[in-house]
């Protein structure tokens, strides 16, 4: 009878070692250095499929995503990332109890979901976003986390399991990095996600380092075994903060592994990418599948475009104030979202970048913020975002695949910002405004009952995880 042995991270890594020392020595050029094999043909129609009906390990590839943030990942954000070149986006995270008992809520008009607990939106969507929203949840039980995720798949394709977040509120309760040091419970939530989740919604985790690589290591191992389809290294430890240059460096060893592991499950690297073209740089050094940006994109949403928007002050800020007013997106959250953002400053004055963040600042509602978005309805540069979407499909912003290692030509590059102009058609006729791929039909009201164990700051608080 055959017997299969098993194989320990170091023996494993032994020829890993051998073949990088051998490589180093020959003075090997990267694109060379590389082990990664092309993916294998896939013909356009079931290309297609795959990306119409779900995501699979290489949706999860040559990618740039929206990082998870709690308060910064709103949705307008999201869709702004999408809008200029994110090509999948992560929600923030939610503790799993938070959102077992909201209810579900479609607005007619707009087509906005939410999620309402007692007092406020726990979790907003919008059909538009769904074959790119990952949502991010936080949890230290496979039952809950298994709830939690049946509670709203229907309106995302992937559920992710948050094992980074070094912030009290989620660690002690063994959420967050708290798992990162107890993977059995890590793995057991992966496990039963994978198991309960129909195949459509793909598992993913997002981990920070371990002190030690070989602990790193092992710890990836055994997450890559449960079958998930990504993993995000968030290449800091739980004890640096993010002002701590993320070491990026240590998460090629790790991307080797892997793929040894021969899975086909994409690395994700995250921490310290500015944008889509610092995305390039990133990848060379690490060697990740894909990369993921937070900070970036809470400072300018646009980062994932060749071209981010600049003047901030003069043309992101207006738009997204229009589109949360039309949204009906919580103005406490808007504003918070829209006093992150920052950029280059081309032609603008100093004085009118001022005064956009003095009245930003002194405004209660959106309407304190008429001077600056004028008497636009924020319906037509919200149907602009859906157009954008649906034109250029955001899982087609890929960077370059590692193995060619060249860089878009100019010409290539999809342009996905426009030029800060507005639109001015007359308002619309109030129908509600859904993708022309979303047909089914609004679901009726689900009710229930608030959360007992509210998320952590979940859209009221900051917090770096
Ligand atoms: C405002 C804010 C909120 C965050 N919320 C989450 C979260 O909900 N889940 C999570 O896994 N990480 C969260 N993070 C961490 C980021 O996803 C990311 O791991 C970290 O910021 C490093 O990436 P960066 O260097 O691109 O900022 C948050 C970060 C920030 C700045």
């Amino acid at each position: 009878m055959a017997t299969t042995k098993f194989i320990s991270v170091s023996e494993r890594l032994a020829p890993l070692m051998f073949w990088r020392a051998v490589k180093t020595f020959l003075g090997l050029p990267r694109a060379v250095m590389t082990r990664r094999s092309p993916p294998p043909p896939m013909s356009p129609r079931a290309a297609k499929r795959a990306r119409i009906d779900h995501l699979t390990s290489e949706d999860f590839k040559n990618g740039v995503f929206l990082a998870p943030m709690v308060r910064s990942g709103a949705l307008p954000t999201r869709l702004f990332a999408l809008k200029h070149g994110a090509t999948m986006v992560w929600g923030p995270e939610m503790v799993d109890k938070a959102i077992l008992h909201a209810e579900r809520v479609v607005d007619p008009i707009t087509g906005v979901i939410s999620y309402n607990g007692k007092s406020r939106a726990m979790f907003t969507t919008h059909p538009i976003e769904k074959p790119y929203l990952i949502y991010q949840i936080g949890s230290a039980d496979p039952e809950l986390a298994v709830q939690a995720a049946k509670t709203v798949m229907q309106d995302v394709s992937g559920i992710d399991l948050n094992c980074g977040c070094p912030k009290p509120f989620s660690t002690h309760a063994g959420m967050g990095a708290a798992l990162l040091t107890n993977p059995d419970l890590l793995c057991s939530i992966l496990t039963a996600l994978r198991r309960e989740m129909p195949p459509e919604i793909t598992v993913t985790a997002k981990i920070r380092l371990l002190p030690s690589q070989e602990d790193t290591l092992k710890l990836v191992e055994r997450i890559v075994n449960t079958g998930i389809s990504a993993l995000t290294v968030h290449c800091r430890t739980r004890n640096m903060r993010d002002k701590d240059r993320a070491t990026i460096e240590r998460l090629r060893e790790i991307v080797d592994f892997v793929e040894d592991m021969g899975k086909g499950i994409a690395v994700i690297e995250n921490g310290d990418c500015l944008g889509w073209n610092d995305a390039h740089r990133v990848r060379d050094v690490t060697g990740a599948h894909s990369v993921m940006i937070a900070r970036g994109a809470e400072s300018n949403p646009s980062c994932f475009s060749p071209k981010p928007l600049q003047d901030v002050e003069r043309t992101l800020v207006p738009s997204y104030l229009r589109v949360a007013k039309y949204l009906d997106h919580n103005w406490g959250l808007t504003k918070f979202c829209v006093a992150q953002f920052k950029g280059q400053h081309v032609t603008i004055r100093k004085a009118e970048a001022t005064l956009m963040r003095q009245t930003l600042a002194q405004a209660k509602g959106f309407s304190g913020m008429d001077s600056i978005v004028g008497s636009w309805t924020g319906k037509e540069e919200f149907e602009e975002i859906v157009r954008a979407i649906e034109t250029n499909p955001p899982r087609d912003h890929r960077l370059p695949s590692p193995t060619t290692a060249e860089q878009p030509e100019e010409s290539a590059i999809v342009e996905t910002t426009p030029p800060g102009t507005q639109n001015p058609e007359a308002p619309g006729s109030g129908a509600p405004f859904l993708p022309s791929s979303y047909h089914s039909a609004i679901p009726a009201m689900v009710t229930g009952h608030d959360a007992t164990t509210p998320t952590p700051g979940g859209g009221v608080s900051v917090a770096t995880v």
